[in-house]
């Protein structure tokens, strides 16, 4: 078992006390830093930066070089296994991610391979090793995926999308295909996340990005039952220590409690949730994170100071709060601003 020298964001996940909340950011290494530019330009594009060991590793470690963080997260995308599974991912700069091969029919997808993680995404778990032996135990590191739903969004709209006219499609026209999609890769995230446990990942988040765009009810039978199904069969309990699942359904605010009870040990809230409510909801079984709007970042000092300690205030007292942004950082804001917003975070957070 390997020595945390900080161990206050794990610690919060499973609700135990801490001396100061602990934060980290959605994205934090990305393109808002000018030494992450410089590696990805170094390495050539987002997916071979992905798939480089030694530049993954460097990269995931760059922000904790420059802010106090209490975490560090796997340096990757959730669109490797869509990817693995054949699809034949690219990126066009300023675009957003793209498939050459897009599922469009039940041929296209019955044709579909669960991933098997160790031979076909071995250099994600290739860098969680290696990350945990660079970090040596400052942080913990958190490995992720995304949601069954949230990868079908883009594996069958082929890339990113508004209204999700295809997907959503298919829901309701084929609702049995969807749900042989979703299946095939809820396993697949079972067995991607499990495998970066293994490798070191000291908690796990499941980003359903997309998870907000459905009805209330397709929301609970495409997407929160196949994260249940992932929560039920993952790794608990690893190296001696709780494995903590996250999951963060943006736009899930109306579902907290539906979300609580998958079993996971905490929630991620996106920005149009109010705190204080959600922890009179659920915060008595989960743990919160989040959720200032990544676009506070854009304001001066002062305003960020305040907006901060506007959510502290929210949560209050008693353990169960991981300070995050509602989002991931987007890349125009000023890496100076970051220093203001988590050193905001620990200067107040004691005092609750
Ligand atoms: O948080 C972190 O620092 C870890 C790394 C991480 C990335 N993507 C790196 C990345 C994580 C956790 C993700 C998850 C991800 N990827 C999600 C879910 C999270 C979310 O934001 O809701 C989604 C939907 C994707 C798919 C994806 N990857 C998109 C839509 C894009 C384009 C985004 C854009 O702003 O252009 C990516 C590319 C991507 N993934 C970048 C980074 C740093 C930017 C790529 C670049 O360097 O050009």
């Amino acid at each position: 078992m390997s020595d945390l020298k900080n161990d206050r964001f794990l610690k919060a996940l499973m609700r135990q006390p801490v001396d100061r909340t602990p934060v980290w950011m959605m994205r934090q290494a990305g393109r808002y830093l000018p030494e992450y530019r410089a590696v990805r330009s170094q390495a050539g594009d987002f997916m071979s930066l992905c798939k480089n060991t030694e530049l993954a590793c460097e990269v995931t470690l760059q922000p904790l070089e420059r802010y106090e963080m209490d975490a560090a997260i796997l340096f990757s995308d959730i669109l490797t296994i869509p990817d693995a599974m054949g699809l034949g991912l690219y990126f066009e700069t300023g675009e957003g991610p793209k498939f050459r091969k897009p599922v469009r029919t039940a041929a296209d997808i019955e044709g579909l391979q669960v991933i098997n993680t160790a031979s076909d995404l071995a250099y994600v778990t290739d860098a969680v090793s290696m990350i945990r032996r660079e970090l040596n135990g400052r942080v913990p590191l958190i490995g992720f995926s995304g949601s069954p739903w949230t990868l079908a969004t883009y594996m069958i709209e082929g890339q990113s999308s508004r209204d999700f006219a295809r997907a959503k499609t298919m829901l309701y026209t084929q609702p049995e295909l969807m749900h042989q999609l979703l299946d095939k890769l809820a396993l697949s995230v079972i067995d991607y996340l499990n495998a970066q446990i293994r490798a070191g990942a000291q908690a796990v988040q499941i980003f359903d990005t997309w998870g907000g765009a459905l009805s209330h009810a397709a929301y609970a039978e495409f997407s929160l039952a196949y994260m249940q199904k992932i929560v039920a069969g993952l790794i608990r309990h690893y190296d001696g220590r709780d494995v903590p699942v996250i999951l963060f359904t943006k736009g899930g605010g109306q579902w907290l409690e539906a979300m609580a009870d998958t079993g996971c040990q905490a929630l991620g809230l996106d920005w149009s949730t109010d705190i204080a409510a959600a922890k009179r909801r659920v915060g008595d079984r989960v743990a919160l994170q989040g959720n200032m709007d990544p676009a506070v970042l854009r304001a001066d000092a002062a305003t960020i100071e305040h907006q901060v300690d506007a959510i502290l205030a929210g949560f209050g007292g008693g353990p169960g709060h991981v300070f995050n942004l509602g989002h991931g950082i987007t890349p125009d804001i000023d890496p100076d601003n970051v220093k203001v917003f988590i050193d905001a975070v620990h200067k107040f957070s004691k005092k609750y």
